[in-house]
C-alpha cells in the first residue's frame, strides 16, 4: 500500500484563489490590503522569500511595500522604520524578514511591532493569544499544517488523534502543538532529548517532523496508515531539497504524507496572505 501524497501547492493556491476573491470584495468597498516587508542585508535564501512573498501579494491583489536595508542598518533606524509603519493607517501587515544581521537583537525587533499588525505571529501578545485561545495571529507554517489536515486529508478527524511533533522550536513546533490541542488532538512534543524516538513516534496517528535534519525520521519511527507531515526543508550534500523523512521509504506505509519540495513550503506564504487579510478586515472593517 502506498500513501496518498498531500499536495501543499494545489491547496495553497486554493487557498490564495479564495483570497483573490475575497481582496476583491474589499476593493469593491474601497478597502486596499497592504504589507510592508522589510530585509535587512543580502542573505540569499531571504531575498528568494521576500521576493515569493512579494508576487503572492500581486498575485491577490495586495500592495506591498518593500524595505530593503543594507547589512550594517543600525538598530535605531530599523526600530524608526517600524515605528513609522505602525503609526501608518495604510499599512495593516508588518514583516520583518528572518534572520537578521548578528548586530540586530531579533526579539526586540520583535517586541516593537503593533501586535495588530503582526502578520509572522511571532509577537509575544499573539503567541499568547494562541496559548489561552485568544484571537491573535497565529505563526504562518504551524497554521498551514492545520489547512494541509483538514483539506489533504478530509476524512481525518484530528480531534481524540495521537499526535506527536518533533522539534520545539518557537516558530513551528511549540505553537504547533497548542493548534493541535485546539484540535483536540493528544499532543506529545519530541525533541532532542527525548528517549527512545522511534517509539514514541510510533503511537502517533498524526507526525509532525520539525527537526531540520535531513532524513531523521524513518519507516521505524511510523505506525502503518499514520499521517506524515514533514516541514523540514534541508539540503542534502548534492544540493538537492529535502524533508526530514526518508520519503521513499515511509510513503510505503503511511497513509498520506507531504511531499519536499510541494508540501508545507508553500503554505507559509498562503497562511501568511491570509493574516494579511484578516489584519486589513480588523483595521479597516473592525472585524
Ligand atoms: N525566516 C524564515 N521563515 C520566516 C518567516 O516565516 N517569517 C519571517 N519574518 N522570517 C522568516
Amino acid at each position: 500500500m502506498s500513501a496518498t501524497i498531500i499536495d501543499g501547492k494545489a491547496i495553497s493556491q486554493q487557498i490564495k484563489d479564495e483570497l483573490k476573491v475575497k481582496c476583491e470584495a474589499l476593493k469593491e468597498k474601497g478597502i486596499e490590503v497592504t504589507l510592508a516587508v522589510i530585509l535587512v542585508g543580502s542573505d540569499p535564501a531571504s531575498q528568494v522569500y521576500v521576493r515569493n512573498k512579494k508576487r503572492a501579494c500581486e498575485y491577490i491583489g495586495y500592495n506591498s511595500l518593500s524595505y530593503e536595508l543594507p547589512e550594517d542598518t543600525t538598530m535605531d533606524k530599523l526600530l524608526e522604520l517600524i515605528e513609522e509603519l505602525n503609526s501608518r493607517s495604510d499599512v495593516d501587515g508588518i514583516l520583518v524578514q528572518m534572520p537578521l544581521p548578528p548586530h540586530m537583537d531579533e526579539k526586540k525587533v520583535i517586541n516593537a511591532i503593533d501586535p495588530s499588525k503582526d502578520v509572522d505571529g511571532f509577537h509575544p501578545m499573539n503567541v499568547g493569544a494562541l496559548m489561552v485561545g485568544d484571537k491573535g495571529f497565529v505563526s504562518c507554517t504551524p497554521a498551514g499544517v492545520i489547512q494541509l489536515l483538514k483539506r489533504g486529508v478530509p476524512d481525518l478527524d484530528i480531534s481524540g488523534k495521537e499526535c506527536v511533533i518533533i522539534g520545539r522550536s518557537n516558530i513551528v513546533g511549540k505553537p504547533m502543538s497548542l493548534l493541535m490541542l485546539r484540535e483536540n488532538a493528544t499532543v506529545t512534543v519530541a525533541h532532542s532529548r527525548t528517549k527512545n524516538l522511534p517509539e514514541v513516534c510510533k503511537r502517533a496517528d498524526i507526525i509532525i517532523a520539525a527537526v531540520g535534519k535531513a532524513g531523521v525520521i524513518t519507516k521505524d519511527h511510523v505506525k502503518p496508515g499514520a499521517v506524515v507531515i514533514d516541514v523540514g526543508i534541508n539540503r542534502t550534500d548534492d544540493g538537492k531539497l529535502c524533508g526530514d523523512v526518508k520519503f521513499d521509504e515511509v510513503s510505503e506505509i503511511a497513509g498520506a504524507i507531504t511531499p519536499v519540495p510541494g508540501g508545507v513550503g508553500p503554505m507559509t506564504i498562503a497562511m501568511l496572505m491570509n493574516n494579511c487579510y484578516e489584519a486589513a478586515a480588523m483595521h479597516k472593517l473592525g472585524e
